[in-house]
């Protein structure tokens, strides 16, 4: 009922709707109107009320509630079951668990806030409230766990346009999936599965998102490294316009791939890295390479060729971009 009454605020934005318009739209009296209304204020947004000419929304709040995010989304299932949190220690763990009692695909786990954000080879990932998006997107392929890597360059792909739909900021991704803007992080993915040895039953994946953080909130230890959305724009950026360009891009790109395979999402995936042709240092659990970035292969695994020309996969690595051995 709420997510109908805001959508038709939003839809005539500016414009007063009639108390009698609303109560037909939603089936409901007035008074019912009325007390909605006010639990619009009490989440933040700031409404304008006229005898005989109705309500009108004079300020959005910057939310990224399930309302927020699903006025205006235009996908079929990609975030049409979304579960929204205040804060939660990690959307990856809810997400699980959501997975486990069977969520269906495309259900999202949002967070304006999480206490114990996980990123990728064990390390800590800081969202703090107000200003990032943080979510998990639970998906149900039919593939072999060994493919489950091509996702998470779907997902880079996906965060890359849809960020660009929303604000025009083009970034780019460094294999596997960090996303950088201005040489600095400004997206994390980390994607997890529940899998047997030979069939996914889901992959979850995570996307932290830096949107209106000013540079001062990033920990010190990555404040030369980090940067947002807003700080690149130099103004407020709408948290749930990105997240709804996310889902949509997500969804063309998913069903690209369910139709057409990974190769399509490799190219498009080629056109935003700035990892190939470089020179570049791979950090693995066993060993450091040195070398070019000569490519992907079909599974999303990065080719590196050393100075003795013996081409390596890399199936997980810490990347550092130009830089040769010393
Ligand atoms: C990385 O290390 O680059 C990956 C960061 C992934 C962060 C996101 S935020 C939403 C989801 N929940 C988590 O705890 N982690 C992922």
């Amino acid at each position: 009922m709420r997510t109908k009454l805001l959508q038709m605020l939003i839809e005539n934005e500016g414009q007063f709707v009639s108390g009698e318009k609303l109560s037909k739209h939603l089936g409901c009296s007035r008074t019912a109107v009325w007390k909605h209304i006010e639990e619009l204020r009490k989440a933040g947004y700031e409404l304008e009320a006229a005898p005989r000419r109705g309500y009108r929304i004079t300020k959005k709040p910057n939310a990224i509630t399930a309302d927020e995010i699903s006025v205006h989304l235009n996908t079929e299932t990609i975030g049409q079951e979304i579960q929204y949190y205040e804060t939660v220690t990690s959307t990856q763990e809810i997400a699980h668990r959501l997975a486990q009692d069977g969520a269906r695909e495309g259900t999202v786990v949002v967070a304006d806030e999480q206490t114990g954000g996980k990123g990728r080879l064990g390390r800590v990932w800081h969202s703090p409230i107000g200003t990032s998006i943080s979510m998990s997107l639970i998906l149900r392929p039919s593939i072999p766990p060994q493919q489950a890597p091509q996702l998470t360059l779907l997902a880079a792909v996906s965060v890359v346009r849809g960020i660009q739909a929303a604000t025009g900021i083009e970034c780019e991704i460094k294999w596997p999936n960090d996303i950088l803007l201005d040489g600095k992080k400004v997206v994390g993915i980390l994607t997890e599965l529940q899998s047997e040895p030979d069939r996914v039953h889901s992959v979850i994946i995570g996307i932290g998102i830096n949107v209106n953080h000013r540079k001062e909130q990033f920990p010190s230890e990555i404040r030369e490294i980090a940067t947002s959305l807003g700080i690149e724009k130099g103004e407020e950026i709408a948290r749930a316009d990105v997240i709804r360009s996310v889902f949509e891009e997500f969804e063309t790109l998913y069903q690209r791939y369910l139709n057409e395979g990974f190769k399509p999402i490799k190219q498009l995936w080629e056109s935003h890295a700035i990892s190939l042709g470089k020179q570049i240092k791979a950090s693995t659990v066993q060993n450091v390479l040195y070398g070019v970035a000569t490519g992907i292969t079909d599974d999303g695994v990065l080719l590196l060729e050393d100075e003795e020309g013996t081409v390596h996969k890399i199936y997980s690595a810490d990347i550092e971009l130009n830089v040769t051995k010393a």
